[in-house]
């Protein structure tokens, strides 16, 4: 499918995060040159900046296959042996939301990692015994979104951990006709810089804005995106000029509306607006911190005065 075709394949396809880039090709190379299997790497950071993508064209430079499963999906223990005992030496396995793996997996996990065993309990009760797999070795890359949340031991056990940035609006520009030139739709630059500026950062969201501004140029314009038809349709979306949903408007107004703009804890924004809290402090949060419209106290989140000018409330006396 297409979301598919327009995720780069290696490295040099990849724009941006130029640190870890850099990092992973140097690690790359000298695996390759040593014949060995690359170490296991963690990539944290919040969602849609590219982990998965990372994880497969990390194997494709490998020249090795890759296994995905996420956190949740391993229940127990056999879950992981079935997983593990399939992979061919020098094999990715990649596991989404790592954080989310229980810790009975994860003491599973930590041989897995370091000596390339798996222990293992069969039966029940008093004829139950330990069964040791030896495994091929392979390159674990876990991901997050809450590096925090790994336990100590788990998080030191990656030889390789990445943190993967927001994008700057210039390469999220050329991602957008990147993937307006595999759609092969005419795209301005401008209209391209446009879409950028709205896409908080993350290319996943960079991509389906482009999805949708295809559709309006198509329906309602020639089909080539023009910054005319860009602003039309991203103003129809409903998305603003900092690339803010409706979900962000109904936090930061309830912060300003119910809660004089805080100090107030994420729990009492999650309840008011009826959001989880694990949500709006992965999802929503992050980028509301990185453009500076709320910051985080020890007493609880604010909004600041450019998220109050941004929403045309008259900032308080006093607000930073
Ligand atoms: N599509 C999504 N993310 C991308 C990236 N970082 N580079 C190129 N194409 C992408």
């Amino acid at each position: 499918n297409f979301e598919q075709s327009l995720r780069p394949q290696r490295l040099q396809q990849y724009i941006g995060q130029e640190t870890v880039k850099d990092n992973l090709s140097i690690f790359i190379e000298a695996a390759k040159g040593r014949s060995e299997s690359l170490d296991h790497v963690l990539l944290y950071g919040p969602p849609g900046l590219g982990k998965t993508t990372l994880a497969a064209v990390i194997a494709n430079e490998m020249g090795v296959n890759v296994k995905m499963t996420s956190g949740p999906a391993i229940e127990r223990p056999g879950d992981l042996a079935a997983v593990v005992s399939s992979l061919e030496p020098g094999d990715v396995l990649f596991i989404d939301e790592i954080h989310r793996l229980n810790r009975s997996i994860e003491e599973v996990l930590y041989p897995a990692m370091e000596d390339f065993c798996l222990d293992i309990v069969v039966g029940k009760g008093p004829s139950a015994k330990s069964i040791r797999l030896d495994l091929p070795p392979f390159t674990l890359i876990g991901a997050t979104t809450r590096a925090g949340s790994l336990s100590a031991p788990l998080r030191d056990r990656f030889g390789v951990p990445l943190r993967l940035e927001y994008y700057g609006v210039e390469p999220l520009k050329e991602i957008v006709i990147r993937s307006a030139t595999l759609f092969e739709v005419e795209i301005d630059e401008a209209a391209a810089v446009e879409i950028a500026r709205r896409s908080r950062g993350t290319p996943r969201i960079a991509n389906r804005l482009l999805r949708r501004v295809r559709d309006y140029a198509q329906v309602r314009g020639d089909g080539s995106i023009t910054m005319g038809i860009s602003k039309e349709a991203l103003e129809m979306l409903q998305v603003d000029s900092h690339g803010l949903d409706h979900i962000d408007h109904k936090l930061i107004r309830s912060m300003i509306e119910r809660f004089t703009g805080g100090p107030v804890g994420i729990d009492t924004i999650a309840a008011s607006i009826g959001e989880e809290s694990v949500t709006i402090e992965d999802v929503y949060e992050p980028y509301l911190l990185q453009i500076g419209f709320i910051q985080r106290t020890p007493r609880g989140r604010i909004a600041t005065r450019l998220a109050y000018d941004h929403f045309g409330y008259a900032v308080p006396e006093g607000r930073t």
